[in-house]
């Protein structure tokens, strides 16, 4: 879905699955790292993507619940769709890439409603259910475990909060003639993900549903978007109305699903749970006691965990829960 080719990291903390310090494992687990890339220029403002844009907002807007104490969006790059969470009291935006943080800071000003965190959605560092809602928009065609990933946001919402999540369609009308063209060798209806380039990946939709399910999710709404996600189409029909066009038959995606990209409202199904205290957790230990040490070092301000003798900065407006500091 995304033009940027980003450079894959191989090697990152990956510890979501276990508990206790003993059981932290390091795992190959890759990430599609988006550090230093041109992301908001070179596929958005250098391309003809208004209609991309206009017709995902539309969705989100159906979809999200308009107002809250506090959202989470993940892999939020430069904050392109934060303007839409005007009604939430609290708004995190996170993102592997610190460079995207940065951006999102500059691109959206200064708004003291909004938390810049750096964090990796396979180890998110907040405490469990602090969240209403939650955002992941063109984030999970770059993820490898998609169901650790679906387990982690389940983890941070509180019991009936609501998800949106957009995913990429294997099984999308053009990918479908293509293979019947034999333009194509990866077979649309096949229900495995599809990796067509390195770190990008397609989803059959019954089973990124199964996904949800298996992670403790009610399906509540899916919208298809991007039905005329066509060069000739948008290069001749006004943006406006395309999107126009878009929007009148997004609701069929709860029927059927065969455009390029699928977004899906979903609620999470836990027990209710009492008081919450604090926002963020080690996301090595999951030790939820961090303390801001006394003095700040080059590295910025630093949040410390005791049992894994490290600490995490907190540096211009930002939260760096990525690059451990040893104390
Ligand atoms: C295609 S961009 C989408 C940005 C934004 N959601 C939007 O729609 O404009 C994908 C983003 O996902 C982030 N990302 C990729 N892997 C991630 C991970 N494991 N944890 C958190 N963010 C990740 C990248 O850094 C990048 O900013």
């Amino acid at each position: 879905m995304s033009s940027v080719t980003p450079h894959v990291s191989r090697f990152t903390f990956h510890a979501s699955r276990v508990n206790t310090l003993e059981e932290e494992k390091t795992s190959v687990t890759r990430v599609c790292d988006y550090e230093g890339s041109n992301y908001r220029t070179e596929f958005w403002e250098n391309e003809n993507r208004g209609y991309e844009d206009g017709v995902e907002r539309i969705a989100v807007n159906k979809m999200l619940p308009p107002t809250g104490e506090r959202l989470l969006e993940i892999g939020g790059g430069f904050g392109r769709l934060v303007d839409l969470y005007s009604g939430y009291k609290q708004v995190v935006l996170s993102d592997y890439a610190r460079t995207q943080v940065e951006e999102a800071q500059q691109y959206l000003g200064t708004d003291d409603r909004i938390v810049y965190v750096v964090a990796d959605i396979y180890n998110l560092p907040f405490v469990d259910n602090l969240f209403d809602s939650s955002i992941m928009i063109r984030v999970m065609h770059h993820l490898t475990d998609v169901p650790d990933a679906l387990g982690e946001i389940q983890r941070i919402l509180r019991a009936d909060g609501t998800s949106v999540i957009e995913y990429a369609n294997k099984r999308n009308v053009k990918a479908i003639a293509r293979w019947l063209l034999r333009q194509q060798n990866w077979h649309p209806f096949k229900h495995d993900p599809i990796e067509f380039v390195e770190m990008n990946f397609n989803f059959h939709p019954r089973w990124m549903h199964e996904q949800f399910a298996q992670a403790g999710f009610q399906i509540n709404n899916k919208r298809s978007l991007s039905h005329y996600r066509i060069q000739l189409l948008k290069k001749y029909i006004p943006t406006d109305l395309l999107i126009k066009l878009d929007a009148m038959v997004q609701p069929t995606g709860n029927y059927w699903q065969l455009t390029p990209s699928i977004m899906v409202e979903a609620q999470a199904k836990k027990e209710p749970h009492g008081k919450i205290s604090g926002l963020f957790r080690c996301p090595q230990c999951h030790n939820q006691q961090l303390y801001m040490a006394d003095n700040p070092t080059d590295e910025g301000e630093l949040m410390i965990c005791h049992p894994c003798q490290i600490g995490w900065t907190y540096r211009d407006g930002i939260y760096d829960f990525k690059t451990p500091q040893s104390i």
